[in-house]
């Protein structure tokens, strides 16, 4: 049976993915996983797919999931993902994802899903508990150990899921022998939890947010400045970076620091003795700023349909070489024979 080592690349590979559960992504998802996915695509063997499985655990229209997924992949790009050095890709192409997910499933046990607290977060605001939810995390786990991931950046809510991976591949590897690559969280420190501005102490997030609390990356220039000057902050008038006493305003540092490259200090500094009305109006400055060419180059992708849809082969093309190596791996090491071609 081949290791890992057999197929890795020369550079180490990252990979990451994102749900296509609403109109657009949000500044969380930019700030907290896309701003290092490009930043990481310098240095490492990049995969970023679109996780439109995964999005099927929410009842959606079809023909809502379909818009949703091309704007997903297109508004990858807009934020700097570069498809001729990164694999840009559909989930559901790459056909092993569920199979592979399926031979995890059968070494995870009842009790490891029921700690999983995702699951239970959205269940208890109302989401409907299909199968689908439940092993979701198995799911992720398959996407990532079929890749030899080497690094997964993700946003903060992504942890436990990254070590439930972790403690999949350790076991498999234990009981079949070295198959998967056991991969590291890539979680940035400062910004891996950009929260909701309506209620500071809850995350931003596309599904459960309202509209006010969160800033698309597709919003108007309008929007986005209403959105940042009624954000909620608190009844002093001190700018300072507290996020246990100041959650509102602490966010609205982070989000200027991450955008600016002004440190949070140096902020906080530049703002003494002024209020937050001035905050507020500097966040949606450096916010309208960031947000202005991603919108030009989406509007391109978004016109030329036909070359996203070439994008998302090549990228496709490039990942299944990747996962079928690794999966006749999986297979051959739980005994499945293999499969005339
Ligand atoms: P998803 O689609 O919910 O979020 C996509 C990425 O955005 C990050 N994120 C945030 N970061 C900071 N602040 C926030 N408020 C915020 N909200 C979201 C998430 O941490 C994530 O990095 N299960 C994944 C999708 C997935 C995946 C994978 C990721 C499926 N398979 C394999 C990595 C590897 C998810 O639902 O992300």
């Amino acid at each position: 049976m081949s290791t890992p080592s057999t197929d890795a690349p020369a550079r180490p590979r990252i990979l990451s993915g994102m749900q296509p559960t609403s109109d657009s992504l949000h500044l969380g998802n930019y700030l907290g996983a896309l701003v290092n996915w490009v930043s990481m695509q310098e240095d490492f063997d990049a995969y970023f797919f679109v996780a439109d499985l995964h999005a099927l655990t929410v009842p959606t229209d079809p023909e809502v999931v379909r818009r949703r997924t091309r704007v997903t992949a297109a508004q990858f790009i807009a934020g700097g993902v570069d498809p001729e050095r990164s694999a840009v890709f559909c989930q559901s192409h790459v056909g092993p994802h569920p199979e592979v997910a399926w031979i995890l499933a059968c070494q995870t046990a009842m009790g490891e899903m029921n700690r999983m607290t995702q699951f239970k977060d959205k269940t208890a605001k109302g989401q409907n508990a299909n199968v689908g939810l439940f092993t979701y995390p198995v799911l992720m786990a398959a996407d990532i150990l079929m890749y030899d991931a080497a690094f997964v950046p993700v946003g903060e809510d992504q942890r436990q899921h990254l070590e439930i991976t972790r403690d999949l591949a350790l076991r498999f590897n234990q009981r079949f022998g070295e198959t998967f690559r056991v991969p590291e969280p890539y979680i940035p420190k400062a910004s891996a939890k950009i929260m909701e501005l309506t209620d500071p102490t809850s995350k931003m997030s596309g599904t459960n947010s309202p509209d006010k609390g969160i800033l698309l990356l597709s919003d108007t220039e309008k929007q986005l400045r209403k959105k940042v000057m009624s954000a909620v902050t608190d009844t002093e008038a001190e700018v300072r970076f507290d996020p246990e006493a100041k959650p509102g305003v602490s966010n609205l540092l982070v989000v200027h620091s991450t955008l600016s490259g002004r440190s949070v200090e140096q902020l906080q500094a530049d703002f003494a003795g002024r209020g937050y009305g001035d905050l507020k109006k500097e966040v949606a400055d450096v916010v309208v700023e960031a947000v202005r060419p991603f919108q030009e180059r989406m509007a391109e992708l978004l016109d030329d349909p036909a070359e996203l849809d070439r994008i998302l082969a090549r990228g496709v093309e490039r990942a299944r070489v990747v996962a079928a190596a690794t999966t006749d791996r999986v297979r051959d090491a739980v005994g499945l024979l293999p499969a005339a071609r």
